[in-house]
């Protein structure tokens, strides 16, 4: 059965400041998509949230870019604002930059990643969502699942992903892509994707069945807009086990505390966290960033869960690990490498401040 998993997300306002979602937020989502279930447009759903991002996982029949699921979507992300504004949350309806719905959520604020397959006899699914980080922040996870034999012992003993995967890699900022194979192109892979806040993985693909394996969403907020308006909060949707990498070799790269970008007014590198939903909740210094996983079996589309997979106790050393390393950057304050290089800062004072300073500098000899 042909089944297409659509995560949306935007924030729509934050409880309290940026740091997490609102219940009544959560609530108004879940009535919305409930009633398109009831009508039959989704085949199944699950709201959540990471920090103050409002997530939409949803399975149904009508394809990737539907018009009916993005307008859905919208119109979901609509009404939740309607809620944030009544509680007066922080930055209400901040992702949604357009004041009308035109076809498609994608370019208007919202976090897309959505994949059609056939559903496997047993189907597994890992949902990753992230938040204070940008699009990029899968690139690291992303190669060491698919492509890293110390990462995913699969890729060298299990026969049905000896042939290595795709990787369809988006320059986010020339609107290009480029698609590199595993493992023979790991090194023209890594030139780029080792600059996330450029290059970012958007999908990967079995390269024996052409399977869709991993996708992403790579909207870059600050681009769309051109000035701004929040963090991109990327998602990421992979499917696991049998000819993709077991649920073990998915979650393993996120032992490694990664610096990303987006922390404090998106201006900061900080440790991606990861940690159970009810843990997304970033409050010092708004953050450090984080990210959560859930994970379903699919059966019909129905979807089976979620288990919170970083709700594992083989994860706590990782956020022991991220609790150190952001008491590290910190005691850097607004110096790089904690603060982000001048052309990569979300907020910057430069131009007030070198203007009105323009008279005092001088030649040098
Ligand atoms: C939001 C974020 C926060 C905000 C900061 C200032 O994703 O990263 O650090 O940038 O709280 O927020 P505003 O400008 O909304 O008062
Ligand atoms: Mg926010
Ligand atoms: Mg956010």
């Amino acid at each position: 059965m042909a089944i297409t998993l659509s995560v949306i997300k935007a924030d729509v306002g934050g409880y309290v400041g940026h740091s997490e979602s609102h219940p009544d937020v959560l609530a108004k989502a879940g009535e919305c998509l409930a009633k398109s279930k009831k009508e039959g447009l989704l085949v199944d759903y699950h709201v959540t949230k990471c920090g103050d991002d409002l997530q939409l996982i949803m399975t149904h029949q009508q394809g990737e870019d539907s018009e009916k699921i993005h307008k859905l979507a919208w119109d979901t992300f609509v009404d939740c604002t309607q809620v944030a504004k009544e509680l007066k949350l922080h930055g209400a309806g901040q992702d949604l930059l357009s004041d009308a719905f035109s076809g498609n959520v994608k370019g208007m604020g919202p976090g897309v990643a959505e994949m059609e397959f056939e559903e496997r006899a047993a189907e597994t699914i890992i949902i990753f969502m992230a938040d204070k980080t940008s699009a990029g922040a899968w690139n690291m996870p992303l190669y060491k699942i698919f492509a890293d034999p110390f990462n995913t012992i699969g890729l060298v003993i299990a026969a049905n992903m000896h042939t290595g995967f795709a990787f369809e890699v988006h320059d986010v900022k020339e609107h290009k892509k480029i698609t590199f194979n595993a493992p023979e192109e790991i090194y023209d892979l890594l030139v780029f994707i080792g600059a996330p806040s450029r290059y970012a993985v958007k999908a990967v693909y079995h390269r024996g069945t052409s399977e869709i394996a991993a996708v992403s969403s790579t909207q870059r907020l600050s681009l769309i807009a051109g000035r701004y308006v929040g963090k991109d909060d990327p998602v990421c949707i992979v499917r696991s086990q049998g000819q993709f990498p077991a649920v073990g070799e998915v979650l393993e790269p996120f032992t490694l505390p990664l610096l990303v970008e987006g922390w404090m007014r998106g201006s900061h590198h900080g440790p991606l966290m990861p940690v159970t939903v009810e843990d997304s909740t970033p409050s010092r210094f708004d953050g450090p960033p984080r990210v959560t996983s859930l994970g379903f079996q699919l059966s019909g589309g129905k979807l089976v869960g979620p288990r919170d997979m970083f709700g594992d106790k083989s994860f706590d050393n990782a956020r022991q690990q991220a609790n150190d390393i952001a008491d590290f950057l910190r005691r850097h304050g607004p110096f790089e490498p904690h603060r982000l290089p001048l052309e990569e800062m979300e907020y910057t004072t430069m131009p007030q401040v070198a203007k009105k300073l323009e008279g005092r500098f001088i030649d040098l000899d």
